[in-house]
């Protein structure tokens, strides 16, 4: 489909830092509409651990730039969300806490946006997108009929990664998890290129005293009326 024809496509933009349940939110959402999903976090971890694998430094804007366009990536549909990299399952290793970390630093490069932009857009197909970052609003898809920006405060989401990490086996120190969240919203917010903040146009929802059901409920009325 040309970009043109595209442009009539309906896009979700789900916007906010980490932990603001962004993720689940906008997979129900995306389940509800019967719409695509992006997750473009995912390819920037993915960005991130495929030049640790092949040894680029995180650094290297130019060799970074250079490998974006030419990863071999999939994403699972529906309520399949494993990712691949070059024909391996890589969904652990991108979930991970460094690998979030890594994908921070890549982010903050301007040539590694541009060339990661395109990509990103591909995924807006009929009947429609909901599309997870930091920049879909503000970036991506400006035009978006709808743009939600989740927040919570540090210590909410640090508690709910917390909880899910513990779940998961994986032992973890809550004090570090918020100094992490707290570094990471820090470099997210104040890089030059992209910096995370809602769009103008954005509709601010605090889900720190809200569940998942509540926050997909709201952004659902704002959808559809
Ligand atoms: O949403 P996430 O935790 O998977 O994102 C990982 C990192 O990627 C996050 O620190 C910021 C960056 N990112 C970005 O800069 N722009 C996006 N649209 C999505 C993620």
């Amino acid at each position: 489909m040309k970009e043109m024809d595209t442009k009539r496509v309906p896009v979700l933009a789900i916007d906010g830092p980490g932990g603001a349940g962004k993720g689940t939110v906008s997979r129900q959402l995306a389940d509800s509409l019967g719409w695509h999903y992006l997750d473009s976090g995912a390819l920037y971890r993915i960005l991130a651990l495929a030049a640790t694998r092949k040894g680029i430094d995180l650094n290297d804007e130019s060799s970074l730039a250079a490998l974006a366009p030419e990863l071999d990536i999939r994403f699972g549909t529906g309520s399949d969300d494993s990712v691949w990299l070059d024909g391996e399952e890589v969904s652990a290793h991108i979930r991970h806490e460094d690998a979030g970390a890594m994908a921070s630093v890549v982010a903050a490069l301007p040539a590694v946006r541009q060339a990661l932009l395109l990509r990103q857009r591909a995924f807006r197909q009929p009947p429609g997108l909901v599309a997870d970052g930091r920049d879909m609003g503000t970036v991506v898809f400006t035009d978006a009929a709808q743009k939600v920006f989740l927040t919570a405060s540090a210590q909410e989401r640090a508690d709910r990664r917390y909880k899910q990490l513990i779940a998961k086996g994986i032992d973890v120190n809550i004090g570090d998890l918020l100094t992490d969240i707290s570094a990471r919203d820090a470099r997210d917010s104040s890089r030059a290129v992209a910096p995370l903040r809602p769009a103008d146009d954005a509709t601010v929802i605090d889900t720190t005293h809200l569940s998942i059901a509540q926050v997909v409920d709201q952004v659902l009325t704002l959808v559809t009326s």
